[in-house]
């Protein structure tokens, strides 16, 4: 056994893995509660191998728990891959958050690594979450990563670029990691009498507590707690981008006091964002600026006026980011579908035509003849672009919904009071005089927003990001993708970011590169 105080002898526990409460104790990890567990996992290249790990289950990650189930995280610990054994106790730990929808999200009840026994297994989801998100209109042949309704229950499966489902966590143990699987509070909990309890910004608090857990118990987990690369999906990956962000940041400091979170860092080192929902309250105009002039699935335009509207306050919004790049000089309305195209969607319809053989590359062509296929390079207008993708997911405003139909309505609800406007835009358009949110609502709405945190220049955040979203996802514009990621360039931060051709929401075409990414940059 290495330093750490980590034995990797193998060890008898009988029955089902002890649960580790700390509900009324102090939050340290105890080493001995596991389960050894044998299962065969399939690796990135499709190989299989016999992985013998540790199981820590629901462990209560906070001393004030407000539900268990969901203020839980499991640990899996790999001792021996094909016979050979591992010592993890140096390992980066991936922290995998199965967040969907700002849905509630449990682990409480996994048997394994990747929740191994799931309700609601991701493949079956049916589309996202937000306002007028249906099955009929998911834009591509990938399933979503999240469910649409009910309880997440585990697992970080995604579809893969062979159309395989992959599980990053059970990806991340076969390569040597400590994976860590939180739970977290989700915005339609709602108690006996009536208050909701999952509403923002109970999902990142969550997050950030079980951060601290981790780093509380540095010496007794497994794992490096220094190299904690956090990942998610969607939903799940705008909260992932917010941990990687808003590391440290005090203005959570009540309430991760009132749950008991343990007294250390959160910041995370590096973050893995797939197909962020982030920027809530400017993601109306973004999302008009992307898809405006696409039809929904039904054949029919969105509300025109509102479209336009939406439209022209985005431009003062891009405008006041201030962001630069190269080639471009600051990144405005006028020029981001230049920069979009130039910067990742040209590139990426490159990749996936290099990749396909010479004749399914001519029929690809021949099939999508805006696509000019020319010294290896893919070159395309913005306008074509948008008309390849067809169908816009959502209608319009596309997360603030007039009628507070929306999930993240919902999220910003409060008290009894399940769903809220969160934009002026909404405010003003349902006749409300006061035309800005109030109250507790700014601070919320900042809260849940990783741009909030990039734009005031957080020194806490990580500086290693990883982020991806597939050309036709249309659950949020590509500007909230493109804008994430260069904001952090900006920053000087190191950032990955690509998207994939053709993809559609939750998916995930380089899981083994991204582990390949954690090894390079936590090393
Ligand atoms: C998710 C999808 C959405 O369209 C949305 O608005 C929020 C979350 C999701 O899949 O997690």
């Amino acid at each position: 056994a290495a330093a750490g105080g980590f034995a990797l002898s193998a060890q008898a526990s009988g029955g089902s893995a002890a649960k580790a409460s700390n509900a009324s104790g102090a939050l340290v990890f105890d080493k001995d509660a596991y389960t050894e567990l044998t299962t065969t996992i399939t690796d990135a290249a499709g190989d299989d191998h016999e992985v013998k790990y540790h199981f820590y289950k629901a462990i209560t990650y906070v001393t004030k728990p407000v539900d268990e189930k969901y203020q839980s995280l499991n640990i899996s610990v790999p001792v021996a891959i094909d016979g050979r054994t591992v010592d993890a106790t140096g390992a980066p730990i991936l922290l995998a958050n199965a967040v969907g929808g700002y849905m509630p999200s449990s682990v409480a009840d996994a048997t394994g690594v990747g929740g191994t026994a799931m309700t609601g297994a991701p493949g079956a989801a049916t589309g996202g979450a937000g306002a007028g998100a249906s099955a009929s209109a998911a834009p591509s042949a990938s399933a979503s990563a999240s469910a649409s309704g009910g309880v997440q229950s585990g697992g970080n499966a995604m579809l893969d670029g062979r159309g395989e489902m992959v599980d990053l966590g059970k990806l991340a143990l076969v390569t040597g990691y400590v994976v860590v699987e939180p739970g977290a509070r989700g915005r339609t909990l709602v108690d006996s009498s009536g208050t909701y309890y999952g509403t923002a910004p109970a999902a990142i608090v969550d997050l950030k507590a079980a951060v601290r857990y981790l780093r509380a118990n540095k010496g007794r987990i497994p794992g490096n707690t220094d190299r904690i690369v956090s990942s998610g999906t969607s939903a799940g990956g705008a909260l992932s981008a917010l941990l990687g962000a808003s590391g440290d940041s005090p203005l959570y400091d009540t309430y991760l006091k009132e749950i008991g979170a343990a007294d250390a860092s959160d910041a995370i080192f590096a973050s893995g964002d797939w197909c962020p929902i982030a920027d809530l309250e400017h993601a109306d105009m973004a999302y008009e600026w992307n898809w405006g002039a696409n039809e929904l699935s039904s054949g029919s335009l969105v509300d025109q006026a509102v479209s336009k509207e939406l439209t022209t306050a985005f431009a003062d919004h891009q405008a006041s980011l201030k962001l630069r790049a190269k080639g471009f000089g600051t990144v405005t309305a006028r020029n981001l579908d230049a920069y979009l195209v130039r910067t990742y969607l040209e590139p990426s319809a490159t990749k996936y035509l290099a990749a396909l053989s010479d004749t399914a590359r001519a029929a690809y062509l021949a099939a999508n003849t805006f696509i000019t296929w020319s010294g290896g390079r893919a070159t395309f207008s913005w306008k074509d672009f948008l008309t390849h993708v067809g169908a816009r997911k959502k209608d319009a405003p596309a997360f603030d919904a007039f009628d507070l139909s929306s999930g993240e309505n919902n999220l910003f609800g409060t008290g009894t009071t399940k769903a809220r406007h969160f934009t002026p835009y909404s405010l003003r358009h349902e006749g409300s005089s006061g035309a800005r949110p109030a109250g507790d609502l700014p601070a919320k709405i900042d809260l849940m927003n990783p741009m909030y945190f990039i734009g005031k220049h957080h020194p806490g955040r990580s500086k290693h990001w990883w982020i991806r979203v597939g050309t036709k996802d249309s659950d949020t514009s590509l500007s909230v993708v493109g804008n994430l990621a260069l904001s952090l360039e900006n920053l000087g931060d190191d950032v990955d970011a690509f998207m994939y051709w053709d993809a559609g929401h939750g998916s995930n075409e380089d899981p083994a590169d991204f582990m390949a990414w954690i090894a390079k940059v936590t090393g």
